[in-house]
């Protein structure tokens, strides 16, 4: 009886689909444009086409929706394919080739919703006649090889609310007609090669919601309509010519603002005051610009504030807008970098609370001629992911605290006058460290904005990425004048990805502890007093991508059938005593070369080396009775010309005793 029930219930809708089949024609041109695909199979075969995958049909079996997202599909489109009842059209994520035929939107007077994004159309006359599809919402055909102008024709669709274009390669105008897509709240025109200025009365819009014009040749003045906007959430301008002084803007309507991107721009100005008045506001990106003046306290308001690049302007008080921004509970991206000059570091250690920049991520403040001491009250930034303070004056050793943040793992020194020695405590990072549980686990966490990853000399990760998952874990203490050794305990830092020690003053030898960080993608030792051989068991760091040691004085064999032959010869030259390819010059036969490979490890015991060892002895003595006599009464001109003397030693009697004398002279420095 219940059963009975059920079919009279299901019976109206059974009679309908067995009524309602596709229509012979719309079944013949699905089919020859399954035929032309040189992809996986549609699996298109019984003969409702409206059951078929992907397909949905109306009352009376045309062909309504054509939903084939990320099928992997390959061909070109043929021109039959649509009928006029078509609304939604998802054909992303494939590898569609050709142009878009235009026979979508000569009977698309009832297409509602188009995306073709992230294929490879190609095409100068992008979808002419789209004027026509009167009902059409959604044009999205972004990641794609559009060439060509803005089609024309879009602006007579003026039901459109979004038009999502970015990664192509447009160019021209975008028009002031545009002011008739009275609807629009999506404009994504972002990776093309627009020129020319932003339409002045684009504000006129009122409803827009997203503007993304950024990485497109657009020029002139930041159109003040935009201001009327009230509705605007995100507006992105980075990398284009604009100009203009920015401090005449009123922003102070613009309430439900969380993103302004105007960076890589020619603006010029002040930061706008009203600007502190958006309250929604969660980016600023003002970085590389023309901009003046000084970060007011009124910023504070912006309590949801998580990123903020003023990098490359020129901003003065440097110290008084650290002293506001700690204040900033929710900053976690914080780039100040090339923003101000000559006016030295923020030193004094009370000036961040114990509160202060709680919740920053990442701190940059390369170039910023900042001199004196790597300052202490870095050390109470406990969130501190990254900390870049290349290429500024920097003297004083590495504080050993360094070490004991538990979330750095991206410390860039480079470029600074550091001096004294590589910290043994900076090889207990936590985030570094091998720890089954969080190395397992990838910070997810997303900037607001891109940055970039830009790590000179490797040309890697030059793209903008908004991930921090995207930096490598690296240590970067380049171009300064740390001494000693390489201490043995780097090989703790498992995790290590790019250990950067290039133009320092190291000596010693290249410990082998370095084979344990199996993680490493970069390697550059170049440029220092190394010595000792190569050894073979480098040749595990299976993800290196780049590797320098040359202009060391290193010695040997260059570990032959390993990964460390591929790279090119001026990886190793400037280390006379190194042969082997790569390197032109051959190692001579000798049945010593296997030893002097073991050799450096285990620092000399072998019997060849006995004379050496009492030689060792002798200096030893002279070294240790100087060392303790020196330090106390020797003038500092001696102990200058006494230290030269131990480098001059330490290159010719490498090996051997480098590691001991480089004690001494720990002991010397006190
Ligand atoms: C077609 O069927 C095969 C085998 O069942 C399946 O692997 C494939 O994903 C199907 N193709 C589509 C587009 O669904
Ligand atoms: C739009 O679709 C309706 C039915 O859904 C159909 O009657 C009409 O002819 C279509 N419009 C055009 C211009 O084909
Ligand atoms: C583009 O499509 C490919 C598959 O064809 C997919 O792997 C990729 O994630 C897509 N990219 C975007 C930006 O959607
Ligand atoms: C393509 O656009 C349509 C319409 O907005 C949307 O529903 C669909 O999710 C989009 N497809 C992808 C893969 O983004
Ligand atoms: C677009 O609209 C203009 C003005 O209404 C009209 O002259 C033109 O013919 C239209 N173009 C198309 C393709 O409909
Ligand atoms: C798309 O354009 C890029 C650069 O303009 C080019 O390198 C690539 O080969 C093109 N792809 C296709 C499928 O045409
Ligand atoms: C834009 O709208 C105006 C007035 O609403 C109309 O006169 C003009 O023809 C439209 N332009 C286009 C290209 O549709
Ligand atoms: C902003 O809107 C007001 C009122 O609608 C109008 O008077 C003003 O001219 C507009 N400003 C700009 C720059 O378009
Ligand atoms: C920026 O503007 C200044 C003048 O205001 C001009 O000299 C300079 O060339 C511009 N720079 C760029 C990159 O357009
Ligand atoms: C620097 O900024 C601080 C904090 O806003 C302020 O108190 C101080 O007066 C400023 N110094 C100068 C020279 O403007
Ligand atoms: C890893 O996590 C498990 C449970 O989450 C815990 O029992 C274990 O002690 C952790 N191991 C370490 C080394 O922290
Ligand atoms: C990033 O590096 C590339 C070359 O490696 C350079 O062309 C580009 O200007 C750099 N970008 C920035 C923002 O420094």
């Amino acid at each position: 009886m219940a059963h009975a029930f059920l079919l009279f219930l299901l019976f109206p809708y059974i009679i309908s689909t067995n009524i309602h089949d596709c229509k012979q024609t719309e079944r013949s041109s699905l089919l020859s444009f399954a035929s032309t695909l040189s992809s996986p199979p549609l699996n298109w075969t019984s003969s409702d086409c409206c059951r078929w995958k992907g397909i949905t049909c109306d009352q009376d079996g045309w062909v309504t929706r054509l939903l084939l997202p990320s099928k992997g599909l390959k061909g070109e489109l043929p021109l039959s394919l649509p009928s006029s009842n078509i609304r939604t059209v998802d054909l992303s994520s494939n590898h569609f080739s050709g142009a878009i035929p235009s026979s979508f939107f000569q009977q698309g007077s009832n297409l509602t919703s188009f995306n073709v994004s992230n294929n490879t159309f190609t095409g100068g006359n992008l979808a002419p006649e789209l004027g026509k599809c009167s009902k059409l919402q959604v044009f999205r055909a972004s990641h794609n090889n559009l060439s060509g102008l803005f089609p024309e024709d879009i602006y007579n669709a003026t039901k459109l609310e979004e038009i999502a274009l970015p990664f192509n390669s447009l160019h021209g105008a975008i028009s002031d007609k545009i002011v008739n897509l009275t609807n629009l709240a999506i404009l994504d025109l972002s990776f093309n090669q627009f020129g020319r200025k932003v339409p002045l009365n684009l504000g006129k819009l009122s409803k827009l919601k997203f503007v993304t014009f950024d990485y497109n040749n657009l020029e002139g003045v930041l159109p003040p309509s935009l201001m009327n906007c009230t509705n605007l959430v995100e507006l992105r301008l980075g990398s284009n010519n604009l100009e203009g002084d920015i401090s005449m803007l009123d922003f102070s309507r613009l309430s439900q603002l969380t993103k302004l991107d105007l960076r890589l721009n020619n603006f010029t100005g002040t930061i706008p005051v009203s600007l502190y008045s958006c309250r929604s506001l969660k980016a600023i990106g003002l970085a590389a610009n023309n901009l003046v003046g000084q970060i007011e306290a009124e910023i504070l308001s912006l309590k949801s504030l998580s990123f903020l690049s003023l990098s490359y302007n020129r901003f003065t008080n440097l110290t008084g807008a650290m002293k506001i921004l700690m204040n900033c509970k929710s900053l976690h991206a914080l780039s100040l970098a090339r923003s101000y000059e000559g006016e030295g570091m923020p030193s004094d250690d009370n000036m961040v609370d114990f509160d202060g920049f709680q919740n920053l991520r990442v701190l940059n403040l390369a170039y910023c001629d900042l001199d004196g001491q790597i300052p202490l009250w870095l050390s109470k930034l406990k969130n501190l992911e990254m900390l870049v303070l290349s290429g500024n004056q920097i003297t004083g050793p590495i504080p050993s605290w360094l070490g004991t943040l538990p979330r750095l793992f991206y410390i860039s020194l480079d470029k600074n006058r550091i001096s004294g020695e590589f910290p043994k405590q900076l090889c207990r990072l936590p985030r570094l460290l091998y720890e089954p549980n969080i190395s397992s686990q990838v910070d997810q966490y997303e900037f607001e904005l891109p940055i970039y990853g830009n790590r000179s000399g490797t040309g890697i990760r030059t793209f903008p990425t908004q991930k921090l998952e995207f930096f490598p874990a690296t240590i970067d203490l380049s171009k300064n004048n740390i001494v000693g050794d390489i201490p043995i305990e780097i090989g703790q830092l498992q995790l290590l990805q790019e250990l950067d020690l290039d133009s320092n003053n190291f000596s010693g030898v290249i410990p082998d502890q370095i084979s344990n960080l199996k993680n490493l993608e970069v390697l550059n030792l170049s440029t220092n007093h190394l010595c000792g051989t190569i050894s073979s068991s480098l040749a595990s760091l299976h993800f290196l991508k780049e590797f320098n040691v040359s202009y060391n004085n290193l010695e040997g064999p260059i570990p032959t059938g390993s990964q460390l032959q591929s790279f090119d010869a001026s990886a190793f030259e400037g280390n006379p005593k190194l042969c082997g390819a790569p390197l032109p010059n051959k190692c001579r036969p000798n049945k010593d070369m296997d030893a002097d490979n073991k050799n450096n490890k285990n620092e000399g015991n072998g019997h060849h080396q006995l004379p050496w060892f009492y030689i060792f002895f002798a200096l030893g003595f002279i070294v240790g009775f100087w060392g303790v006599c020196g330090s106390l009464v020797i003038k500092k001109t001696w102990r200058y010309a006494y230290f030269r003397f131990i480098d001059n030693l330490q290159d010719r009697l490498c090996v051997m005793i480098t590691v001991p004398l480089n004690r001494m002279k720990r002991r010397l420095r006190g």
